[in-house]
C-alpha cells in the first residue's frame, strides 16, 4: 500500500495534464457539437483525477508520509496545498462553462460560444497548467527535506 499510494499519486498527477492539455488543444471559438461534448469529458476526467490527487495527497500527508506535522511545519508544503487550491478555484470557471455548452447542444439551440469567453477559458488553463509545472519541483523538494 505504500507503493501504491505514490503511485496512484503520480498516475493522477498523469491524467490531470494529459486532460487540462487536451482541453487546450480542443478549446476553440469555431467547434462542432462533438468537441464541445469532448470537452465536457474531459473536463469531468480533470476533476476525478484532481479528486485521486487529493486523496493519495491526503493518504501521503497523514499516513503513509513522514507524519503529519513535518509537511504541517513546512513552508513549501503550505505553498504546495495553496497553489492546489488555486488550481481547483481556477477549474470551476471552465466547467461551468462546458456543461452550459454541452447543455444547449443536448437542448439542440447554438451554443453560446464566443471567442471572448474561449480566450479568456484558455487563459486559465494555462496558468492551471503552470501550476501542474510548479507544484511538482515543491514536492520534489519537500520530499528531499528543504524547508524544514
Ligand atoms: C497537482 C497537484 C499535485 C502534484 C503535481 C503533486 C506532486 C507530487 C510529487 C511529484 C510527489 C513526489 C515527490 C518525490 O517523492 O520526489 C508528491 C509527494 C507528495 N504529495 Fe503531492 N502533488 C500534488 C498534490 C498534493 C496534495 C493536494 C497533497 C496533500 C493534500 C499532496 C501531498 C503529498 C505528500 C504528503 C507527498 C509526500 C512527500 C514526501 O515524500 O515526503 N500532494 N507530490
Amino acid at each position: 500500500m505504500s507503493i501504491f499510494i505514490p503511485y496512484l499519486h503520480i498516475i493522477a498527477i498523469m491524467v490531470l495534464m494529459g486532460s487540462l492539455i487536451s482541453e487546450h488543444l480542443i478549446l476553440k471559438p469555431e467547434m462542432n457539437p462533438k468537441q464541445i461534448k469532448s470537452l465536457a469529458t474531459l473536463d469531468f476526467i480533470y476533476g476525478m483525477a484532481a479528486v485521486l490527487v487529493l486523496i493519495t495527497g491526503l493518504l501521503r500527508w497523514f499516513v503513509y508520509g513522514r507524519g503529519a506535522a513535518y509537511y504541517l511545519s513546512n513552508p513549501l508544503f503550505h505553498t504546495k496545498l495553496t497553489l492546489f487550491v488555486i488550481m481547483a478555484i481556477l477549474s470551476v470557471f471552465p466547467t461551468i462553462k462546458f456543461l452550459k455548452w454541452r447543455k444547449e447542444v443536448n437542448s439542440g439551440t447554438a451554443p453560446g460560444v464566443d471567442e471572448k469567453s474561449v480566450k479568456r477559458l484558455l487563459m486559465l488553463i494555462r496558468i492551471e497548467i503552470l501550476i501542474v509545472v510548479i507544484i511538482p519541483f515543491l514536492a520534489v523538494m519537500i520530499a528531499r527535506g528543504y524547508g524544514v
